[in-house]
């Protein structure tokens, strides 16, 4: 059921995760009460230039001992995903061990994260797109320890497809294991935290631009036209355009 009343920042009922692999950017949120966790990913690691998977992880946490945070395996291996899947889950209580839900030659990661979840491992499902998939993450995730199943709405979106049926269904399917939340992971626009929180998506996890749109929530329309005719001017001024 979508809820449709507009929400405020501090009524949002969809938890804030910040998703980055940047240190500076990754503690500065971490220090803001409104986010409530924090994942990362191989490819933004890549990007932020990390080289020590391992040193970098355990510097953050230090830092970030508190707050839900996600680290994903990384081999194409399951036996060496499951190797890195309990050394990563040793690095501290908040720590949830991203598995991808297959690995690059298409074999679903279902066995591999039946035998984590039944070690007790948290765990965060990543690279979700289908229902099929969520249905069968859902089965082998363990009822009593906390898990996070993320699906990749923007990437469902950018395929020319509205994520938001498929979102709401899979709220539905995840009421059968309530210690497991739903994460709308890769959103591309602000309205998306607003989507979630009305749908019921427990979790939604935002990179730190977008999250710096935040400051525009509930914007009066007329200033912000004017806010951007002025833009337009001001640029057209300072570059010193004529005709
Ligand atoms: C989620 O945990 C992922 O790190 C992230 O949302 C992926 O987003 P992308 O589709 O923009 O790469």
């Amino acid at each position: 059921m979508i809820d449709r009343s507009f929400t405020t920042v501090a009524n949002l009922r969809t938890k804030i995760f910040a998703d980055g692999a940047d240190k500076a950017g990754m503690l500065d949120m971490a220090a803001k009460p409104f986010i409530k966790g924090l994942t990362t990913n191989p490819t933004l690691m890549k990007k932020a230039g990390i080289t020590n998977y391992k040193a970098f992880a355990l510097d953050v946490l230090k830092d970030i001992p508190n707050k839900p945070i996600s680290f994903e395996v990384f081999s194409d291996d399951f036996l060496e995903m499951e190797k890195q899947a309990n050394e990563i889950a040793g690095w501290g209580d908040n720590v949830y061990v991203k598995i991808p839900i297959t690995n690059t030659r298409r074999e679903g990661a279902y066995d591999l994260i039946g035998r984590l979840a039944n070690k007790n491992i948290k765990l965060n499902i990543t690279a979700i797109m289908t229902l099929d998939q969520v249905r069968g993450v859902i089965e082998k995730l363990n009822p009593n320890v906390p898990s996070y199943v993320s699906i990749f709405a923007g990437r469902i979106a950018d395929t020319g497809r509205d994520p938001l049926p498929l979102m709401i269904e899979a709220v539905t399917i995840l009421k059968s294991n309530p210690m497991s939340e739903l994460i709308w992971a890769s959103p591309r626009e602000l309205l998306n935290i607003f989507q979630a929180d009305a749908i019921g998506c427990q979790v939604i996890t935002v990179t730190n631009d977008l999250l710096k749109k935040l400051d525009l929530v509930g914007k009066d329309l007329d200033e912000y036209s004017l806010d951007t005719v002025k833009m337009f001017y001001n640029d057209a001024t300072s570059a010193g355009f004529t005709i």
